[in-house]
Order: structure tokens, then sequence, then C-alpha cells
């Protein structure tokens, strides 16, 4: 009487695959920050892509609330002008942290520390425009 006992139950080839989904799913998002390419040594830490990527995700996600030129909306306007005299550090904390009891949310599962204050140095000496 053949009994194939190689056959692997079903349930066991979902959780296999359930398990292989997890493992690349959090290998994903172990990957700090945005995809770009990094190690670009002529200008700063950031690479190239990895910067041009960062002015969309702040111009497209952050300007849904901080005005699409960054004059304000419901946040504050982020433009050199009303940054003026502000300390990179706390630009880049509220950045990564948010302010709790304000809208501002905190960026730190999408930005690196690194990325945050990159994006706070370009919003006190005024934040470049998208490139195409
Ligand atoms: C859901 C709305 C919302 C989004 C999205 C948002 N912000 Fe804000 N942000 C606010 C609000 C509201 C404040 C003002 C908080 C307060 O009253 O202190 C603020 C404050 C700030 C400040 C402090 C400004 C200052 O004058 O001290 C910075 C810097 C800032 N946001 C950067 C960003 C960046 C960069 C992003 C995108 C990565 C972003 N924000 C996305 C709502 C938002």
């Amino acid at each position: 009487m053949p009994v194939n006992k190689m056959a692997p139950c079903s349930p066991c080839v979902k959780a296999m695959k359930t398990t292989a989904l997890l493992l690349v799913t959090s290998v994903t998002m172990l990957t700090p920050g945005l995809s770009g390419a990094m190690g670009d040594a002529t200008s700063g830490s950031l690479g190239k892509t990895e910067r041009a990527e960062l002015v969309r995700l702040v111009r497209q996600d952050c300007g849904s609330c901080h005005g699409m030129k960054l004059t304000g909306g419901l946040g504050t306007p982020l433009t050199r002008e009303a940054l003026a005299g502000k300390p990179v550090e706390s630009m880049a904390a509220t950045i990564i942290h948010g302010r709790p009891g304000t809208a501002m949310p905190p960026w730190k599962t999408l930005l690196t520390e690194a990325q945050a204050q990159w994006i706070a140095e370009q919003l006190i000496a005024g934040f470049p425009e998208e490139t195409p």
C-alpha cells in the first residue's frame, strides 16, 4: 500500500511561506531609511539619489501639512526666514520625535537621524527644489 510520506501538509507549507515573508519584511525594515545610494564621498554622507528622495519626501509628505511651498498650512512655515536662528539639532529632534500634543508626527520609522539632520540643515538654509 503506497503511502507518500514526503507530501508536505498544506498548513506546514503555509507556515513556511509566512515565515519567509516575515523574514523578507524584517530585512527590508532593517535597511536604514530610504533606499538611496549611500556614501557619495564628494558631498556629505548622503548619496545623490538619497538626497533627491529626501527632497521629494519633504516636498510631498511634509508639504501636506507645512504647505507645498513650505510656507505653512496646518504646520508652521519651514522657510529659511521662519527658521532663522533656530538650532539645527532641535529641528532634527522635532523631525525624529514629532511634537507631542501637536499634529507634528514623529518620523523615526521612516528617517534616520542623519537624514533628519540633513533635512533640518536644508530647511534652515532654504530647502532645495525637486530635481525632475
Ligand atoms: C500631520 C501634519 C504634519 C506633517 C505631515 C509634518 N508636520 Fe512638521 N509640524 C506640524 C505642526 C502642527 C508643527 C508645529 C508644532 C508646534 O506647534 O510646535 C510642526 C512643526 C515642525 C517643525 C518645527 C518648526 C519650528 O519652527 O520649530 C519642523 C522642523 C517640522 N515640523 C518639520 C517637518 C518635516 C521635515 C516633516 C516631514 C518629514 C513634517 N514636519 C511633517 C505638522 C506636521
